[in-house]
């Protein structure tokens, strides 16, 4: 369908249909399937086709929809869907990694994902963590021992941008495999694939929801990769989608694209709107030319995406006063709802990280991470602005 507009192929792309043509994706919640023969059940396990299912550890024909709709939003050959956006993560990296190996990480990652590398680290592969936004530091910490390279294309919480061509480009010199969790740029604004990665991870849980429902997470790469040692990976280590939360997702998608334009022009709205403000010290948002990365984050997203980070003057004890007199906005701290979400990392989300790695990182204690939703842009900037001024 390389026809097909991104919201066309968003609502139709894998649709696979019973004998009974139903309209909507069907949920298949089943564990296992019934084979007419021994015969039948033999040959299936030497190899499946498209159409042949064996185990829903292994895969199952909702989660199959779902896969196939994210392989082709995405520009991959294929993709493997997860329980969660750590599992996907886990999974991206583990299945391909072995003792002596040598990964090369942004340091600018989800406290989880920096968990894992050292997970890693356990095994005997070698980590280093650099300032993703120094293509010097990238250069200097690449080696051809490095297997993997591995960032947030835009990092939770301070919005960091990296430059994934010029990483990918650093990478594939020694061959490297580059992995790049994508949820901040979000399916619809990314161009990952044509820019040089190879593997790209989304967590389902976020945007491709939508609604805050269910968790789930997905790999999108080549045949190759994702059949082999990915697929291999995850049905005898047991992180499968759930078909229920497959076919969530599948219904996620269908507006993905209306959500997250009206989502990314209320944070354009919001940011301009906070900066400069008496109360905030820094906005942060990829889409504001005071932005340093705003240049990169309209050539790799177009966009400056969906999340503004504020930092707010008065330190921890602003942060909590502006949350507490937020009226529309949730405290919470999932993103990518249709509900606009509050956070206050350095207490939750980054509550573990020594105090002198968020220092490095820029969590500092005023920094509060909004999600935007999909509500009214006006009644957003009226609560926002009606909290900063109780502050
Ligand atoms: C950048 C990033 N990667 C991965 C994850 C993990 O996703 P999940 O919560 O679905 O496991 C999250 C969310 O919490 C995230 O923000």
């Amino acid at each position: 369908m390389p026809e097909w507009k991104p919201r066309t192929k968003l609502v139709h792309a894998g649709a696979r249909r019973s004998q009974w043509g139903e309209m909507a994706e069907a949920i298949h919640l089943t564990q296992g399937f019934v084979y007419d023969t021994a015969e039948a059940a033999e040959a299936r396990f030497v190899e499946a086709g498209q159409d042949e299912f064996i185990y829903a550890r292994y895969g199952n024909p909702t989660v199959r929809m779902f896969e196939d709709r994210m392989a082709v939003i995405e520009g991959t050959e294929d993709a493997f869907a997860t329980a969660s956006g750590m599992a996907a993560v886990n999974a991206a990296l583990t299945a391909i990694l072995k003792a002596g190996d040598h990964v090369v990480a942004a340091r600018a990652l989800f406290g989880s994902c920096l968990y894992v590398l050292d997970i890693l680290k356990r095994f005997g592969v070698a980590v280093t963590l650099v300032d993703g936004r120094d293509l010097a530091a990238w250069a200097a910490a690449i080696t051809p021992a490095t297997k993997a390279v591995f960032f947030e294309s835009v990092s939770n919480p301070t919005l960091e941008v990296i430059d994934i061509a010029a990483v990918a480009k650093l990478a594939h010199a020694v061959g490297a495999v580059v992995i790049v969790d994508n949820v901040f740029a979000t399916p619809v604004f990314s161009r990952a694939v044509e820019l040089g990665a190879d593997v790209v991870v989304y967590s389902a849980t976020k945007h491709i929801d939508g609604g805050g429902r269910c968790l789930g997470g997905v790999v999108c790469g080549t045949r190759d990769y994702i059949r082999g040692p990915l697929e291999t990976y995850v049905k005898h280590t047991g992180s499968a989608l759930s078909p229920f939360n497959a076919w969530v997702l599948l219904n996620g998608l269908q507006t993905l694209d209306l959500r997250v334009r009206a989502q990314a022009a209320s944070a354009l709205a919001l940011a301009e709107a906070v900066s400069g403000h008496a109360a905030v010290a820094r906005t942060l948002y990829p889409g504001l030319a005071s932005h340093p990365e705003h240049e990169l984050a309209m050539t790799q997203m177009g966009s400056g995406g969906t999340m503004v980070s504020i930092d707010l003057a008065g330190g921890q004890e602003a942060a909590f006063a502006f949350l507490n007199a937020l009226k529309i906005v949730l405290i919470s701290n999932n993103l990518g709802d249709a509900r606009s979400i509050a956070t206050h990392p350095a207490t939750t989300t980054h509550q573990r990280l020594p105090a002198e790695q968020k220092a490095l990182l820029g969590i500092t204690p005023g920094l509060v991470r909004l999600s935007l939703g999909i509500e009214d842009t006006g009644d957003l900037l009226a609560d926002v602005l009606g909290a900063l001024a109780v502050i």
